[in-house]
């Protein structure tokens, strides 16, 4: 099962499934998909092989990554995988980015290499309620590690902002080894929502405590602080909460990412930041957050 060709780091206590990064705070609007969709493509783009699993019903990381709605009618997605009625390998799609349209007004598009995505679905609302109608749904996220037998390096996990029963069946699949890194913007509201992150990652870890067959030791890695400030933004509160995020988590702190106003683009034109803006002041920090978590270039 295990393939020779990935190294170590990549396969946590020599298990099949790859490294997971869980993009996780129950915040709306915190730049989790921003800076998920930007990771992830930033490491592609270095070389490492990773799939993007979308797993809010708006689609945002879909969108980003090539896929609307539209897109994805007649075809499989997360829902599938959830419900039990698709494998990993009949929902995953190559990740992509709209060029422009051929002679005939067809679409055209270049693809990522090195990164595929799962693609969401707006009924993944009701997945909670699903889960706790049947609770073998619950299920679903460790059978799908189980079965997986490929070679990427990374799961980039990108969560709705709930703690819900998707994101427990989720969330319970990870170790200390795996990253949960919540994306705040800088704004002290943001900074203050992560305390509550820590209390259920706490609470999943204790659930899970005597289980063999679920790692259950999700744990706070890392944090993304996000639209920090530059020479020409100088919000007070963008200020403040920089301050704040280095005196209370400077241990896992990770390289700030600067504001752009640009950053909107990124769902203007539904492509994803170090390919539509690469120089940019969060596409470059982006990149210095990829190095930082041992991404460097290959
Ligand atoms: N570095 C940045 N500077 C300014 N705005 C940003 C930056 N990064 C993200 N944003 C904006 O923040 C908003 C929310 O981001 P999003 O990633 O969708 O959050 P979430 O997935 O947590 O709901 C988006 O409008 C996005 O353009
Ligand atoms: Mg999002």
């Amino acid at each position: 099962m295990n393939t020779p060709t990935v190294e170590p780091r990549f396969r946590p206590r020599g298990r099949n499934w790859p490294l997971l990064f869980a993009w996780l705070i129950a915040c709306g609007g915190s730049t989790k998909t921003t800076s998920s969709t930007s990771l992830a493509v930033t490491m592609a783009m270095r070389g490492y092989k990773g799939v993007f699993w979308d797993l809010d019903a708006n689609m945002s990381g879909s969108r980003v990554l090539g896929y609307t709605q539209e897109d994805l009618k007649g075809r499989k997605t997360v829902i599938d995988l959830i419900s039990g009625d698709a494998t990993f390998d009949e929902v995953v799609v190559p990740a992509r980015y709209w060029v422009g349209e051929d002679d005939n007004g067809n679409n055209l598009y270049e693809h990522i290499p090195n990164l595929r995505l799962i693609p969401s679905d707006p009924s993944l609302s009701g997945t909670d309620t699903l889960i706790a109608m049947d609770p073998d749904r619950n299920d679903w996220f460790m059978e799908a590690l189980h079965t997986y037998d490929g070679d990427d390096e990374v799961f980039h996990l990108d969560f709705p902002a709930s703690y819900g029963k998707m994101v427990y069946s989720v969330a319970r699949m990870l170790d200390e080894d795996d990253k949960v890194i919540p994306s705040v913007r800088a704004d002290p509201k943001d900074v203050n929502l992560v305390p509550d992150l820590i209390n259920e990652l706490a609470n999943i870890r204790d659930k899970n405590k005597n289980k063999r067959s679920v790692p259950g030791r999700p744990t706070l890695t890392h944090l993304l602080l996000t639209g920090a400030p530059t020479p020409s933004y100088t919000e007070a509160p963008a200020r403040r909460a920089a301050e704040l995020a280095t005196s209370l988590y400077s241990e896992v702190l990770l390289p700030l990412v600067r504001y752009s106003a640009d950053a909107k683009k990124l769902y203007e034109d539904t492509c994803p930041l170090p390919v539509l803006l690469p120089n940019s002041y969060p596409a470059e920090d982006y990149r210095k957050v990829a190095t930082a978590l041992g991404f460097v270039e290959r």
